[in-house]
């Protein structure tokens, strides 16, 4: 008998993304497929269950992809003796996963998965995931054959999955274990305990070592409490929000009752390969980097940056949030003429921060060059382009660009935080420059830090010809693949089945 895996999620690659989490949840049922079929045992069954967002229906209509109707029609049952009405669709993932799209058009049919074109939260986001938690729960057993083994819940989205398991489908779903994946503890889902009838939460979530906090409902705490087995996506994360810096409050909560593992996130190499990227001006690996100037000409020219010799052209992919520290970036920008570098930014998000980089690149139109917006195709030739990404994030549980950086050549420069720390190795000037290293990493998040770290990459870069290209070849060829993740998240499966 197969394992069979439900996953859960409000958003995964190629269906709709709005960061990193599509990216993880998208490349998740192959890698979870492959790691099964190498080990041995038992094989696995995946299925994805997502909201059918507009996104999704726009991606359905320009992609060749055909979708289904699984004739499944319902009303799903919510608190205060409401339902709500649901079609379920069943389109087909790249490693030949189901994935079962809820659809609800009064709850997704949206231009934004979680906000309107003025970056402000939908009112109803409760609501809309609660919906999509139940519409899951109440499908899988009809749609997998069977009950799931495991139930594999992706951020406060889903939390409500393990505590719905346990409160109204343990008679459906008798053994079946639930799992949560922390992908950010600052998105927790926070609403007011008059939220609670609606959602049909019990009295038992209303306990402090539950989903109660402060007099109000902590979806992601809930989630946490009912879940089988709690995870985030790196181990310095996961010893990180155990602390006040990082725990935004849940620090004591999460030392006294969740034991939380840290398994660090892996890349879709096969997506994410410079030598295959048809985004890219050209293409090049490890071996023969000579396409990577081409792209770093073509960035320039695009970004109508006059790059001079010696000058070194930084990148930033970024949603532009507090966590990603971008304010540092933004402190420093008067300076890139004296530090011989120029700039491209690819953001969007918090309106202020916007202004910000508008106002920067009118000003300093020679050495920085924004772009304000979602572009995936973009981000590739950015990434590629570029000799170094800056990311000096505050807190990053995992990250994933400068995962992307590496295998295209980019040395990243790094706060050295969470899944910062567990990927960028930093072991000194000249030891990066022999092929002990990936990357600039600074230990204070001020700009700086922020300085320090830059000036050290400028001056190999510039300096060091030999030592850089040694420095990109190293991160290239590291392997930042899904396989051991993915060993990692059923050895996970299996113990807490065994318990
Ligand atoms: P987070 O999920 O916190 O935003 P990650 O580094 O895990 O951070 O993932 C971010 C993902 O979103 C990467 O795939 C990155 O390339 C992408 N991304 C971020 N901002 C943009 C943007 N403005 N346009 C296109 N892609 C972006
Ligand atoms: C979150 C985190 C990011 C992580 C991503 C995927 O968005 O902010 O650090 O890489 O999830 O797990």
């Amino acid at each position: 008998m197969p394992l069979k895996i439900a996953l859960i999620a409000s958003e995964a690659v190629p269906w709709c993304k709005s960061g990193g989490l599509a990216d993880v949840v998208g490349a998740l049922p192959r890698a979870l497929i492959e790691a099964a079929a190498e080990g041995g045992g038992d094989a696995v069954q995946v299925a994805l269950f997502l909201p059918l967002h507009r996104q999704v229906r726009e991606h359905l209509g320009r992609s060749e992809r055909s979708v289904e109707d699984t004739g499944i029609a319902l009303r799903v049952p919510m608190g205060l003796g409401c339902s709500e009405p649901v079609r379920i669709f069943r389109a087909t993932g790249d490693a030949g996963e189901s994935v079962f799209l809820i659809d609800a058009p009064h709850r997704f049919d949206r231009e934004g998965l979680y906000n309107d074109a003025e970056n402000r939260s939908f009112g109803d986001n409760g609501e809309r995931f609660a919906l999509l938690c139940r519409a899951a729960l109440e499908v899988m057993p009809h749609l997998m054959g069977g009950a799931p083994d495991i139930i594999h819940a992706h951020d406060w989205q889903a939390a409500l999955a393990p505590v719905y398991l346990e409160h109204r489908y343990r008679r459906s779903m008798p053994h079946t274990r639930s799992l949560l994946t922390i992908h950010n503890l600052a998105y927790q889902g926070l609403l007011p305990a008059s939220a609670g009838g609606y959602l049909d939460l019990d009295d038992d979530f209303f306990r402090m070592e539950r989903g109660e906090y402060y007099g109000n409902i902590n979806l992601l705490k809930g989630g946490m409490a009912y879940a089988d087995a709690v995870t985030t996506v790196s181990p310095s994360y996961a010893d990180e929000v155990r602390t006040p810096r990082f725990g935004c409050e849940l620090d004591g909560f999460i030392r006294a009752h969740v034991p939380v593992h840290g398994i660090l996130n892996g890349i879709d190499v096969e997506s994410w390969d410079p030598s295959a990227d048809p985004a890219l001006a050209a293409r090049y690996d490890a071996d023969d980097i000579r396409g990577k100037a081409t792209c770093r000409a073509a960035l320039a020219e695009a970004a109508g940056l006059q790059l001079q010799p010696g000058e070194a052209l930084l990148g930033v992919v970024s949603r532009l949030a507090g966590q990603k520290g971008l304010d540092l970036v933004a402190d420093l920008v008067p300076e890139l003429s004296g530090l011989g570098a120029r700039l491209v930014l690819l953001g969007d998000g918090d309106p202020a921060l916007e202004d910000r980089f508008r106002w920067l690149s009118n000003t300093f139109s020679q050495h920085l060059t924004i772009r304000l917006g979602f572009d995936p195709a973009l981000a590739r030739r950015l990434i590629a382009g570029s000799d170094m990404l800056l990311l000096p994030s505050r807190f990053e549980p995992c990250g994933l660009t400068q995962l992307y950086a590496m295998r295209y050549g980019t040395v990243p420069v790094v706060h050295a935080v969470g899944g910062l720390r567990d990927t960028v190795i930093d072991p000194g000037d000249a030891a990066l420059a022999r092929g002990e290293g990936t990357g600039f990493r600074f230990e204070h998040p001020t700009v700086d830090g922020l300085r320090w770290a830059l000036r050290r990459a400028l001056r190999m870069h510039r300096e060091d010809p030999a030592g850089w290209r040694t420095l990109i070849r190293t991160g290239m060829t590291q392997d930042f693949s899904w396989a051991r993740s993915a060993r990692a998240y059923l050895d996970l499966y299996r113990r807490a089945l065994a318990a």
